[in-house]
């Protein structure tokens, strides 16, 4: 068929795509009309409700007292372990479900098994009443064993999980690791450690309930729609049909929003036993413990080389913490791996149970952490050969996967470094800490390369052609931010030759066709190309319908020589357009469905978006106090479907690489369990002040391997990366090295003046 000739996508004849085209969804959201899950108007008298968190880390709950809580004023449910319904078992996040997908109960134990762990939910017909009542719940705790809180001192206790991770299997192994290390002329032997970090996007998670008989209606700010629609049929013990979730609008979620929530179930439930809606947004302090963080983590890092810096066996070892009844392991030597080509490797990743909530993924999973100790550990091992560490990663470079022993679909990283070298006046680089100051201020240059695996999972899409030759896509797909809403219009209408002003884009409802959701940088391509894809067979469809019409002015032509161009089809000298053809079907509309799986390149090669980051900071001499003063990063992930949008995203990594390496970090209480810093005014992330000046980059690169449109996941491939350049920096200023992120003042100072 004509339609499959070639891809309009690669011809680009409106030249929409890469565009940087502002958001579509903009002025609804700068004018306050995008409703967000929490702000839905809905029949019926809303009733609120308030998250009440246990107060110890380990335990069981030997009295709970409610009655005050319940004679309070506007209270109109006290829900608690005696009287929540019965809800399905929590498991095993494998084999049959995922940990985004399988039964989350609440309420239906009485052992706490982290601080904060919901012990009650009071609902109440105000926010005020009900988180005033939730002060009189009275809880009496058994305590019968130590909590375990400090992630060094379990390391003993440390397992090897039996279960694979997002990152494949935990260890890896090949040649012989301790010889060539022992053997190498140069040797960097180093332990880094990286603290908890919580998500916290702007939008808290929220969620409100609406049930009218056995079918419920969920407004909710979820990551990944289909997967919270299954916990909650799971949950619930309610079919599938019988459950709608809408999630038009999300303030970010960065991977805290991929796992539904305590917010989601309770309000749920609520409702139910009610027969009222019930909507809770949890607060910013209780979403540090009711929802997932990044869990800390101890790095052992061993590069082993020749004088010329090749590398000839690599090392990391990682050890993290999870929760005793649900394990995850962040998997942060899974990009080692694939970074540097080196003969003998060793890579392990050990568990280490605390009694603190839950980890989860957050902002590259893996990745994010991992390279804050790889690309540090690269940067001392430059230091040692004192050679430079562009050159040490380019000599290190290779284009086929060290451990999988398939080619790179595509890597960019050389070209990568050597643009951002030069864009960014490396050749100024200080060769010494010291070297460079201004006035009081010590300056310091440090860069390191960026890793972030590319993914595509099945998807499905559908695509409404109505008479009046207007578009709809529909699927139950998220934006989280990142741009979806926008980059799918620029898909469609660049598929189907049409204008973006006739492209709407209706997503976040599960009544939709499935779609793997926001996560993991997956999105674009994943529903992306199933759009294409839905594109494709609507232009095959449009084509046959129309040579099959009798009172078209294509009737009976050949469809081999058809083409399409702006919301026509012609063959030979005859068109017609996409609203007459629509016109003259009995629907008055042409529904389509697209498909994605994931193809066999993703076998063939190995996936992965590359990049590197360059960045100057300045060391004050006398108070140790650091502060960026430019940031640059060069990136190549494919095509870019949007220059405005892409752009954000990698600024936004940048951002989040400063605040790991800078700031972020939360602080367990080694009393009672809970996150001492659990806030804006002191959880601190890097905001403005903290970040002049950052720029980024793409290279042109176009990758057929990683599916119809030839694009990579953008969304955290700058955090992968950004932290150790900062960290770099810090030494190449002041001739510090800090190995325990994040990099404050304090653990500077001390050193600072006999550096
Ligand atoms: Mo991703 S960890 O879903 O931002």
């Amino acid at each position: 068929m004509a339609a499959k000739t070639h891809n309009p996508i690669d011809d680009n004849r409106q030249g929409l795509i890469g565009k940087g085209l502002n958001r579509v969804d903009g002025p609804l959201k700068v004018s306050g009309q995008a409703p967000y899950s929490y702000e839905f108007q809905v029949e019926g008298k809303i009733a609120y409700g308030y998250i009440v968190g246990a107060a110890i880390p380990r335990g069981r709950l030997l009295k709970l007292d409610t009655t005050n809580a319940e004679n309070a004023p506007g209270v109109v449910l006290v829900l608690t372990h005696k009287n929540a319904p019965v809800q399905g078992e929590f498991g095993p996040a494998q084999p049959e479900n995922s940990s985004m997908d399988r039964p989350k109960p609440f309420l239906n134990r009485t052992d706490i098994r982290y601080y904060g762990e919901p012990i009650a939910f009071v609902v109440a017909n105000s926010y005020e009443a009900a988180r005033n009542a939730a002060a009189m719940v009275n809880a009496e705790y058994s305590e019968e064993k130590t909590p375990r809180l400090s992630l060094k001192a379990e390391t003993k206790n440390a397992y090897r999980p039996e279960k694979e991770g997002f990152g494949g299997p935990m260890d890896s192994s090949i040649g012989n690791f301790s010889t060539a290390f022992q053997n190498a002329p140069v040797q960097v032997d180093v332990t880094y450690t990286t603290p908890y970090q919580h998500h916290m996007a702007m939008e808290p998670h929220a969620s409100l309930a609406i049930w009218e008989d056995d079918r419920l209606t969920i407004y909710s700010s979820q990551q990944l729609p289909v997967s919270c629609h299954e916990t909650l049929a799971k949950t619930l013990l309610v079919p599938k049909e019988n459950i709608r979730l809408i999630c038009k609008y999300i303030g970010g979620g960065f991977g805290s929003k991929l796992y539904t929530e305590a917010d989601a179930i309770l309000s749920s439930l609520a409702a139910r036993m009610l027969k009222r809606p019930v909507k809770i947004a949890q607060t910013r302090q209780q979403l540090f413990a009711n929802t997932v963080h990044r869990g800390e983590s101890l790095q052992r890092i061993r590069l082993g080389a020749e004088l010329n810096g090749k590398l000839t066996a690599i090392g990391h070892d990682v050890w993290t913490q999870t929760a005793s009844f649900d394990e995850n392991v962040e998997q942060a030597a899974s990009q080692t791996r694939s970074m540097y080509a080196a003969p003998n490797r060793l890579t392990t990743h050990r568990a280490v149970i605390l009694d603190l909530p839950p980890s989860g993924a957050m902002r590259a999973p893996g990745e994010a952490m991992g390279m804050l100790a790889l690309e540090q550990g690269m940067d001392e091992l430059a230091v040692k050969l004192n050679m430079d560490p562009v050159e040490l990663r380019i000599v290190n470079d290779t284009q086929e996967d060290p451990e999988k022993k398939i080619p790179f679909s595509s890597r960019a990283l050389e070209r990568c470094l050597r643009e951002g070298a030069q864009r960014f006046g490396w050749d100024k680089r200080p060769k010494k800490p010291g070297e460079l100051c201004d006035g009081d201020w010590l300056i310091g240059y440090g860069m390191a390369a960026a890793i972030r695996s590319n993914f595509i999972q099945e998807s499905e899409a559908r695509v409404v052609l109505t008479r009046d030759g207007k578009l709809r896509v529909e699927m139950a797909m998220t934006d989280i931010g990142t741009g979806t809403y926008t980059i799918l219009t620029q898909i469609a209408a660049e598929a189907m030759s049409v204008p973006i002003e006739d492209v709407t884009v209706d997503i976040g409802d599960t009544n939709l066709p499935p779609t793997p959701g926001s996560g993991g940088s997956f999105g674009a391509n994943s529903t992306g190309s199933a759009l294409y894809d839905a594109c494709m067979k609507l232009r095959e469809q449009l084509v046959s319908l129309a040579i099959s019409q009798a009172d078209s002015p294509l009737y009976a032509l050949a469809a081999n020589s058809a083409e399409i161009d702006k919301g026509q089809v012609h063959i030979g000298g005859k068109s017609d357009s996409y609203a007459a053809i629509v016109a003259r079907t009995s629907t008055q509309q042409v529904v389509v469905k697209g498909k994605i799986t994931p193809p066999e390149s993703y076998q063939k090669y190995a996936q992965a978006a590359f990049g590197g980051n360059f960045v100057e900071v300045g060391v004050h001499a006398l108070t140790g106090e650091i502060r960026l003063r430019r940031m640059l990063g060069v990136f190549a992930a494919g095509r870019i479907l949007n220059q405005k949008t892409a752009h954000s995203q990698l600024i936004g990594g940048m951002i989040w690489g400063v605040g790991a390496a800078l700031l972020e970090g939360t602080i367990v209480d080694q009393r009672y369990g809970h996150y001492v810093n659990h806030d804006f005014a002191e959880y601190h992330v890097a905001v403005h002040a903290d970040t002049p000046n950052i720029e980024a980059y793409f290279l042109p690169e176009e990758d057929d391997k990683t599916g119809p449109l030839k694009i990579k996941g953008v969304g955290e491939l700058s955090i992968c990366g950004a932290g150790a350049a900062v960290a770099n920096a810090v030494f190449n200023a002041c001739g510090v090295r800090v190995r325990d992120y994040p990099i404050t003042l304090d653990k500077i100072i001390s050193d600072l003046e006999e550096a």
